[in-house]
């Protein structure tokens, strides 16, 4: 098992005050910035391109941690990967060649993630688990932040945490949406260890820095 990430989604951070919020995340010990791309096609929303990550890219050293949400996103990889993306994270439901896609995202230098949508079955991304360095499981309906997690989440981390232990992957199993202080324990000990949270770390009534002490304090 690797150990307990946090990813901190800027998609609830201040944008106008983008760099100085991923400080204060970055002050406050998370591990990754997770930035969601939407296309306002296999989403219903528009959200933030290349342009955010290299912002993001001058703002910290951490690792960027780029999701998806686009059609084709092979299209865009290359930019993204130009703009300093670490992880580039792609939707199975998006990619009819996710062998060859996930092999052209190691070619550009960068960690390669699957992700799946909460209504997709498990099986779907089987064949991907010896080629990828990260999977992702949505636990919300993906197109925005501050939703509820979806329950059922459990038994897919749980299946796929097994999947990746029986063929000894190291690759990272992460998980997104209506990730708290109250859940994060349970999601870890189905199997996760990295957890993507937006609204717990950038609008926590806590502020960022006692946010994130105690959704680690959580974690332990
Ligand atoms: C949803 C995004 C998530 C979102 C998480 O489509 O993929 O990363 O920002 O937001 P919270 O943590 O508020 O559920
Ligand atoms: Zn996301």
């Amino acid at each position: 098992m690797n150990h307990k990430l946090i990813s901190a989604s800027i998609l609830s951070a201040d944008l106008a005050h983008l760099g100085d919020e991923i400080k204060m995340a970055e002050d406050a010990g998370v591990d990754w910035i997770h930035v969601d791309v939407m296309d306002g096609a296999f989403v219903p929303t528009i959200t933030m391109g290349p342009v955010i990550v290299e912002a993001c890219r001058r703002s910290t050293e951490l690792p960027i941690d780029v999701h998806l949400m686009v059609h084709e996103p092979i299209r865009h990889i290359r930019n993204f990967a130009n703009a300093g993306a670490t992880n580039l994270t792609i939707h199975i439901e998006t990619c009819p060649n996710i062998l060859a896609d996930l092999a052209q995202i190691r070619s550009l230098g960068c960690k390669a993630g699957i992700v799946l949508n909460p209504a997709t079955p498990i099986q779907t991304i089987y064949k991907t688990l010896a080629d990828v360095d990260l999977v992702l499981v949505m636990s919300v309906q993906p197109g925005a932040s501050g939703q509820s997690y979806l329950p059922g989440s459990d038994e897919k981390i749980i299946n796929i945490r097994q999947r990746l232990d029986a063929i000894g992957s190291h690759a990272w199993l992460e998980v997104d949406g209506g990730i708290n202080l109250e859940n994060i324990r349970m999601i870890s000990e189905s199997g996760a260890d990295v957890f993507v949270a937006a609204t717990a770390v950038f609008r926590s009534p806590l502020g960022i820095k006692e946010a994130v002490k105690s959704l680690r304090f959580a974690l332990k």
